[in-house]
C-alpha cells in the first residue's frame, strides 16, 4: 500500500466542505475589502526565495523543496506566497496601474520541509492578502482587520494578537549594531547557526529555537528601543488605528517573524483556546517596504498577512464550533419496476438540468433500501415512481421535514420541484 507522503494529507469528503466553507467566506471577505485574486505558479526560481524570503532564514536555509529541472533549472515549490506575488507585481507592472495601492489575495498549497506535527505540514494551504503601492499606517490596520475579521466571523473568540514594530531602515541598522555587540561576547555559547547568524542576520538570533532559553536573549536590545522618531510615529498611528477599529492587540518587542522581508509593522494572531496544542499561532504578517525594489521593481511599500486553512479548522475544532455546512441533498428519486427504473433516469436529468440537487440509485437496490438511502444522504424530498405513478405520469413527492405527501406531474416536475424546495406550494 502507498500512503500519502510525511507531511501532506488527504482531504476527503466530509472534510472539503469545510475547506470550501472557509474559502468562500476568505473570498467574500476580500471582496468586502477590495482585494482581487491572483493566482501564480506553484513553482518558482530558486532564486526568488532566496533574495526575497532571505537566504539566512530557515525556510530558505533548511525548508525548501529545491530540485534541478531536466533543462538544469533550479527550482523551488514555493514555501510562502510572498515572494511570488511581488514577482508578478514587478514583472506585469502592476505599480503602473492607475488604482493603487495593488490589494490582491491568494489561496493556494505551499511547501516547506518541516518536521511535522499537529498544525505544521509540509504542504499546506495559505490564505494570503497583499497590498502594494501604500505607506499609510491604514493600510496596515485594514490588512490586520480584514484577518481579524475573518476570523471572528467564523465564530473564533480565543484570539490574541500581538504586534510589533521592526522600524525602517536606519532603525534596523541601528538594532542590528547594537544586537551584534550584544550578541558577540557570547557568541561561543550559541549554536552553529547563531554563530553565522551574528555575521550576516543578527535579528534572526531571537528567532532560535535552539538557544531560546539562553539569558542573553532575554536581555537582547529590543527594536523598539532603536526606531527612530519616523518610525515611532508609524508604529504609534498603526495602534491609533486599531484602538479606533475596537481591535484589541498586545505589543510584544521579541515578534521578529521568521522571514527577512519585514520592516515597520509586524503582527501575528495567535489562539488561546484550551486544548489547541503547542503551535498557536494562526497567521502572520507585515510590512515589506524594500521587497519590491529588492525584486528589481520601483520602490513601493507593501503589506500583506497568510494564514493556513490547517490551522484555522484546529482553532475551530479547539473552541467546538461547527460550521453551518449543508450536508442535505434537494431530493431523491426512488423507483421501482422496470419502466420507472428506466424513467427515473431521465428524470434526475431533467431536475439536475434545471439545478436541482438530486440523486437516485445506481445498484439495483430493493424499495426499502433506496428510502434509507434517501434518509442517509438526508434527502429533503423523496420522489417516488412506482408502476401506478408512471401510469399516471405522476411523481409522488414526499417531504421529508414535514411528512406531507403530494403527487405533481412529471411534465411539470422541475418547475414544481423548485418551489417546493424554496418552500412555496406546489
Ligand atoms: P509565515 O509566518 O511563514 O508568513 O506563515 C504564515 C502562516 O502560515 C502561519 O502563521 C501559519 O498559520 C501558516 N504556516 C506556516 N508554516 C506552516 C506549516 N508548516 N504548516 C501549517 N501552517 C503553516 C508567511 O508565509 C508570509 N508570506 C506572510 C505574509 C504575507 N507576510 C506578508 N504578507
Amino acid at each position: 500500500m502507498i500512503n500519502v507522503p510525511r507531511g501532506t494529507q488527504d482531504l476527503l469528503p466530509g472534510e472539503t466542505e469545510k475547506w470550501q466553507y472557509v474559502e468562500e467566506k476568505f473570498k467574500a471577505l476580500c471582496h468586502t475589502y477590495n482585494y482581487h485574486e491572483i493566482r501564480t505558479p506553484i513553482f518558482e526560481h530558486t532564486e526568488l526565495f532566496q533574495r526575497g524570503v532571505g537566504d539566512t532564514t530557515d525556510i530558505v536555509q533548511k525548508e525548501m523543496y529545491t530540485f534541478t529541472d531536466r533543462g538544469e533549472r533550479s527550482l523551488t515549490l514555493r514555501p510562502e506566497g510572498t515572494a511570488s506575488v511581488v514577482r508578478s507585481f514587478v514583472q506585469h507592472k502592476l505599480f503602473g496601474h492607475p488604482t493603487q495601492p495593488t490589494k490582491l489575495f491568494y489561496i493556494g498549497p505551499m511547501f516547506r520541509y518541516e518536521r511535522p506535527q499537529q498544525g505544521r505540514m509540509r504542504q499546506f494551504v495559505q490564505f494570503g492578502v497583499e497590498a502594494l503601492g501604500s505607506a499609510d499606517p491604514a493600510i496596515d490596520a485594514e490588512v490586520i482587520g480584514l484577518a481579524m475579521n475573518l476570523y471572528r466571523s467564523l465564530g473564533l473568540k480565543s484570539l490574541k494578537l500581538v504586534i510589533n514594530s521592526l522600524g525602517d531602515v536606519e532603525s534596523r541598522n541601528n538594532h542590528r549594531h547594537a544586537l551584534v555587540e550584544h550578541f558577540k561576547p557570547h557568541i561561543h555559547e550559541f549554536c552553529s547557526d547563531c554563530q553565522i547568524r551574528l555575521e550576516k542576520n543578527p535579528l534572526r538570533i531571537l528567532d532560535c529555537k535552539k538557544d531560546k532559553d539562553h539569558p542573553a536573549m532575554q536581555t537582547a536590545p529590543s527594536i523598539l528601543d532603536y526606531l527612530n522618531d519616523e518610525s515611532q510615529a508609524y508604529f504609534a498611528q498603526v495602534k491609533s488605528y486599531l484602538d479606533h477599529m475596537g481591535i484589541d492587540y498586545v505589543v510584544d518587542k521579541n515578534l521578529v517573524r521568521g522571514l527577512d522581508y519585514y520592516n515597520h509593522t509586524a503582527f501575528e494572531i495567535m489562539s488561546d483556546a484550551d486544548g489547541f496544542g503547542a503551535i498557536t499561532t494562526l497567521s502572520g504578517g507585515g510590512r515589506y517596504n524594500g521587497l519590491v525594489e529588492d525584486l528589481g521593481g520601483p520602490e513601493t511599500p507593501g503589506i500583506g498577512f497568510a494564514l493556513s486553512v490547517e490551522r484555522l479548522l484546529m482553532a475551530l475544532d479547539a473552541e467546538k464550533i461547527d460550521l453551518p455546512i449543508d450536508q442535505a441533498l434537494d431530493g431523491y428519486v426512488v423507483a421501482m419496476g422496470d419502466n420507472a427504473v428506466k424513467k427515473a433516469v431521465e428524470i434526475v436529468y431533467n431536475l439536475r438540468q434545471a439545478g436541482i440537487q438530486v440523486d437516485k440509485d445506481y445498484q439495483g437496490k430493493k424499495f426499502k433500501a433506496q428510502f434509507k438511502a434517501a434518509d442517509r444522504l438526508k434527502a429533503k424530498f423523496v420522489i417516488v415512481l412506482g408502476e401506478d405513478e408512471l401510469a399516471k405520469q405522476v411523481v409522488s413527492v414526499k417531504d421529508m421535514t414535514t411528512g406531507d405527501q403530494q403527487e405533481i406531474p412529471i411534465a411539470s416536475i422541475a418547475t414544481e420541484m423548485k418551489q417546493l424546495i424554496q418552500g412555496g406550494k406546489a
